[in-house]
């Protein structure tokens, strides 16, 4: 084949097929190849039917192959005329290296383009029942990423928990230290946190405590992607619709 083919660049949301936009369910279906993330959700996966798709993902420093091999192959498969697509858990763009692929491929002259989608940062506190502003509660969110605990210190300094929600990615291995350094920072040791762990997945798990409650549990990396959550907002729960309709479907199902 000598004509270019075309790369989308997918969100897949957090989980739940569900929650996948109509485009990306179309590019998914019409797809030649699909080279996909960790933490994309093998529901989503299994849409591309009549594509081959390859695990290239990085999880927990494991990585099947690094951001130029990926480039790399963006770029090959196109240029032998596949419809290629590249999928990534959330939005492609959040903290999903999304923007360096899209870089590489306008370098290299080659079609594409980004379908968003639905970010942890909001779905996993939604699955909560946690809105993440919140009339008179908190007017602001900053996602930002638990990994590199200065990053994060040079991210939070000067916020305040009455003014802003601060929704953490990447932070489950780290979340006493967050939680302690937000303490050294200012934040009363009882502001609100819910830790949400495999949102909209088999395996989803909802905690909630105060910040010096968990500065004092142990760090290290649970099995389950996890989205932390600080500020007065964790302490509110408006999941009662959802779970109603929910419940309904299963019985409705039976
Ligand atoms: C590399 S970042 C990618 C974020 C993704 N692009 C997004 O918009 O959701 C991966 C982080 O997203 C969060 N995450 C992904 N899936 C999740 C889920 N189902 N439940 C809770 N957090 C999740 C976790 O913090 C995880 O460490």
């Amino acid at each position: 084949m000598t004509s270019t083919g075309f790369v989308s660049i997918v969100g897949a949301g957090p989980g739940d097929p569900d929650l996948l936009t109509r485009k990306a369910v179309r590019r998914l279906r019409r797809a030649d190849l699909v080279l996909y993330d960790a933490l994309v959700d093998p529901r989503v996966i299994a849409i591309a039917r009549r594509a081959s798709r390859f695990y290239v993902g990085k999880r927990a420093g494991r990585h099947a192959l690094t951001q130029d091999a990926i480039h790399a192959l963006l770029v090959r498969a196109a240029r032998r005329g596949l419809l290629v697509v590249r999928l990534k858990g959330g939005d492609p763009f959040v903290f999903g290296r999304g923007g360096e692929e899209a870089l590489a491929l306008t370098a290299a002259g080659i079609p594409f383009e980004v379908v968003p989608g639905i970010t942890s940062a909001v779905a996993a506190p939604a699955r909560a029942g946690i809105p993440v502003t919140h009339r008179g509660v908190s007017s602001a969110f900053l996602v930002v990423s638990g990994h590199d605990l200065s990053a994060f210190e040079a991210a939070v300094n000067g916020t305040q928990p009455d003014a802003v929600t601060l929704v953490v990615l990447m932070g489950m291995a780290n979340r006493a230290r967050l939680a302690a350094s937000l303490i050294e920072r200012g934040w009363p040791a009882s502001t609100p946190a819910a830790v949400i762990t495999g949102a909209w997945t088999p395996e989803e798990h909802v905690a909630r405590c105060t910040l010096v409650e968990l500065s004092l549990a142990s760090d290290g990396a649970p099995d389950a992607p996890g989205t932390l959550v600080f500020g007065e907002v964790a302490a509110l729960a408006c999941a009662a619709v959802a779970a109603t309709y929910e419940s309904r479907e299963r019985a409705s199902a039976r």
